[in-house]
């Protein structure tokens, strides 16, 4: 095994919609492969290249750059007809030209448009208790993959495992959907022949990913994955059950997508220099009044994906924290700094207070989360980022800003993002050097 593999993932730190989209693009000029190891179209990456935004649900954030593979591994939950619609539309615009510029792994699994229906009929009959899901089936089809009855793309391309499956499959779904969830059953026939000819379309991009990083990644090529969603939307240690259905922190690259754990490098947290979440679910550092809205406004914080308003509020050091430990985060990447100008004072949750006891780290019940009140710090707010290219050009206060969440969370920060666009960013450390040398420590940066 190599001992310094050139691997990097990006994990979100928060609730998502961190700007993984964003870093992504612009390390993927430095990788070979770009990788999706989990989540599907639940996820809206959003790059802004050339005066141009795009916004990806499946196909890696790397596509925007000729001569890269893009994986989507088989942790990743594949809308068929989502994807094709993607690839079309950046086949239109030049990218993806050739057919192994994709590479899509044989074992993901379906999400068929039962799973979309069901997701949305349990949403519609929780009323105010709905999870917030993005309706895109995404629940509906892991639960199948557990349950040991999930269609793969290698079944779509075997006309009578198909068959066999999808009848099988809508029995079941047919009766639960007109008995417990009171909608319209679904027709074979409609299914089979248009998923047929949509699985031809996708064949050319269908491979064995995890034997293909395994190679590609000994042989010493660059090899980035990509998170979806956020750690605090992890199924295991985020606030369930208001999290997405699968594990957002770095341990999932390997099952997700087949290789080895000695082959990951290093992991860069995303976060932003506030916090926001959409859907439903406990959220300790909410802001409902003036401040949240500015955020909002200021940050265009809508979803990129459902166009759902999110909700905003300060940056939660206890949240961070808890992602650092997870994922063993080498590093942050900081986004939308420039939101925060001309807010006086900036406030830092620190910990979190519940009855007489304060409490340094995440609590596991969803009331006991709904309870915690934060408790903050006060730091002196900054002006206008707009012409900011290099670290030395951010105002003192901003670097006191970013040296105090380095402090809290434990890791340093190594890019830091002042607009949407790929070149607002000022790169402190470039995460791929890592690989070659010593692990880097977490003492602050003394930005200033
Ligand atoms: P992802 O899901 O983590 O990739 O993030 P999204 O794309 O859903 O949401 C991030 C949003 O913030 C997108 O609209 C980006 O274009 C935008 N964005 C990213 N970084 C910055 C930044 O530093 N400043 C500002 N103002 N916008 C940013
Ligand atoms: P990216 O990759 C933000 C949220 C939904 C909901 C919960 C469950 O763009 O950061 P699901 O449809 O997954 O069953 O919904 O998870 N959610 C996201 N929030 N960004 C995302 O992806 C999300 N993907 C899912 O809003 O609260
Ligand atoms: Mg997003």
């Amino acid at each position: 095994m190599r001992r310094d593999p050139k691997t990097l993932v990006v994990i979100g730190a928060q609730w998502g919609d961190e700007g993984k989209g964003k870093i992504v693009d612009l390390l993927a000029e430095r990788s070979d492969i770009i990788v999706r190891f989990q989540g599907g179209n639940n996820a809206g990456h959003t790059l802004v290249v050339g005066g141009e935004k795009t916004v990806l649900h499946l196909v890696p954030s790397g596509v925007l750059h000729h001569g890269k593979t893009c994986v989507i591994a088989n942790g990743v939950v594949v809308d068929p007809l989502v994807l094709l619609d993607e690839i079309d539309a950046l086949r239109r615009r030049g990218f993806l030209a050739r057919d192994e510029d994709l590479r899509i792994s044989e074992q993901v699994h379906l999400i068929l448009p039962y799973h979309k229906a069901i997701d949305l009929a349990r949403e519609r009959l929780r009323g105010q208790g709905r999870i917030g899901t993005t309706g895109r089936g995404i629940g509906p089809a892991y639960e199948d993959k557990m349950a040991r009855i999930g269609i793969r793309i290698v079944d779509l391309l075997e006309e009578d495992t198909f068959r066999e499956k999808l009848s099988a499959n809508l029995e079941e779904k047919n009766a639960y959907l007109r008995s417990i969830l009171g909608e319209d059953a679904f027709a074979f026939d409609g299914i089979f022949e248009s998923y047929r000819t949509i699985g031809e379309r996708l064949r050319p991009h269908v491979a064995d990913t995890s034997r293909l990083l395994d190679r590609e990644i000994r042989s010493g090529k660059r090899v980035l994955f990509e998170g979806a969603q956020g750690t605090m939307l992890d199924v295991d240690h985020g606030t369930y059950p208001f999290v997405t259905s699968s594990n957002c922190v770095s341990g999932a690259v390997f099952a997700g997508s087949g290789i080895a754990p000695g082959l990951l490098g290093r992991s860069l947290g995303i976060t932003k220099a506030y916090t926001t979440r959409v859907g439903s679910g406990p959220f300790p550092t909410e802001l409902d009044g003036a401040i949240g809205d500015r955020l909002r406004r200021d940050g265009d914080e809508y979803g990129a994906t459902t166009g759902r308003a999110r909700r905003c509020g300060w940056f939660d050091a206890v949240v961070v924290r808890h992602a650092v430990r997870l994922s063993g985060l080498d590093g942050l990447a900081i986004t939308k700094l420039d939101v925060l100008a001309g807010l006086d004072p900036l406030r830092i949750c620190v910990a979190y207070r519940s009855g007489e006891s304060t409490i340094d780290h995440v609590p596991a019940g969803t009331r006991a989360l709904a309870r915690a009140e934060p408790v903050y710090e006060d730091w002196p707010g900054f002006g206008s980022l707009s012409s900011v290219g290099r670290l030395e050009e951010l105002p003192a206060n901003a670097r006191r800003y970013l040296d105090r969440i380095t402090e809290l969370t434990g890791a340093p920060v190594r890019i830091v993002s002042v607009g949407a666009r790929r070149e607002d960013t000022i790169v402190i450390d470039d995460p791929f050097a890592w690989a070659a040398g010593a692990k880097p420590g977490c003492e602050p940066n003394n930005l200033h």
